[in-house]
């Protein structure tokens, strides 16, 4: 079978290399799984790089955590899921997680516990259900858990990446008010066609969170989608109201800044750290997603062949939403 691996010890783009393996055979309990699409999460950028804060990649491994795809054989005992089911695969297996340091979904097949497989639902595509496992379900398990979101509730997320966009459309349909912030007036354009009420370019205004306490009567937000890390922090611990909270995610910036979190204190405000989720949080976010017919926001999808264009794509951070790799 065709496959992708990041070499051991890899720090660029150049250590994405196509290969070839042997067909995995599913073992009692597993389902092997014809991989059909596969989306990019900006942690992969930092594993093909060596930038991981979970640590470099320490052997040759198929990268990737989001992957979906249909099975095509069982091993003995399953009994959750049969040939021909259309699955989507969990980003955690067991303790560990797929794409590092497990091997993870750029390849044509893969073998899974049935456990770590959830069936796609009727109105999602490959593509569709292969943008859930991370962005997805670190959206939904910071919204729905924690400060569990209530309907008429102020939301604030940063950019217009995967999990900010996906949050965006979770928070829609939840009955949230929500605020986006994006270097660029035409992706804020899209995301108000998405739903969102309110938009603060963050380039224009470097100090945004006194825009968000402008649009709720200097109240703040009721919960904070915090992707950028160091560099943003400070800020949502201004923006941020009394009893909010804001779901720790992202580390996409890198400054220096005053991370002392006494803002909170005076606040009563929460800061929780998410990492991604569980089974559980994806169950319930395909309940959600279902019923509400949701379809996420795919910018571009490239074939297998180009999937290290897709990789340098996203690094442009010119994407609006989820990059999709077709299998
Ligand atoms: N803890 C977890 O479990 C978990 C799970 C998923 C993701 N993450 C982390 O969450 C972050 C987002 O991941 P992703 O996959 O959604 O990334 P992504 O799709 O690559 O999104 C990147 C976007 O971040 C925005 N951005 C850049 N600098 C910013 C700034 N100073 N302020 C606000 N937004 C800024 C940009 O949006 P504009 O172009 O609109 O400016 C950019 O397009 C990453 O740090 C990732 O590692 C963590």
């Amino acid at each position: 079978m065709k496959i992708y691996t990041v070499s051991k010890g890899s720090t660029g783009f150049d250590g994405l290399k196509r290969g070839e393996r042997d067909e995995p055979k599913p073992g009692p309990g597993q389902a092997l799984v014809r991989m059909r699409a596969a989306s990019l999460n900006f942690r992969d950028l930092a594993i093909v790089s060596g930038k991981y804060v979970r640590g470099p990649v320490t052997q040759d491994t198929i990268p990737l955590s989001d992957g979906a795809g249909e099975v095509v054989a069982v091993g003995a005992g399953v009994r959750t899921i049969k040939v021909g089911d259309r699955v989507v695969a969990t980003f955690n297996q067991g303790p560990n997680s797929l794409g590092s340091p497990l091997d993870g979904v750029l390849t044509e097949f893969a073998a899974f516990d049935e456990n770590g497989l959830l069936k796609i639902p009727a109105h999602m595509s490959f593509d569709d259900a292969a943008t859930l496992p991370c962005a997805g379900v670190t959206a939904w398990h910071a919204l729905m858990y924690g400060k569990i979101l209530r309907a008429g509730e102020t939301v604030l997320t940063l950019g217009t990446g995967g999990v900010s966009i996906i949050a965006l459309q979770l928070a829609k349909i939840a009955g949230a008010r929500v605020i986006i912030t994006s270097s660029s007036d035409e992706k804020l354009e899209r995301a108000r066609k998405l739903g969102a009420d309110e938009t603060i370019n963050y380039k224009q205004h470097p100090d945004w969170e006194k825009r968000v306490l402008e649009l709720t009567d200097g109240q703040g937000a009721d919960h904070v989608v915090e992707l950028g890390g160091v560099g943003t922090l400070p800020h949502s611990y201004q923006a941020v109201g009394v009893g909010g909270e804001i779901a720790l995610i992202g580390v996409i910036t890198r400054p220096e800044g005053d991370l002392a979190p006494y803002p909170l204190m005076f606040k009563g405000a929460t800061l929780r750290g998410i990492f991604v989720g569980a089974r559980e949080h994806f169950e319930g976010l395909m309940r959600a997603v279902t019923v509400n017919q949701l379809k996420p926001v795919i910018d571009r999808t490239f074939s297998f062949d180009e999937a290290v264009e897709a990789y340098k794509y996203l690094k442009l951070a010119k994407h609006f939403g989820k990059v999709v790799i077709k299998i």
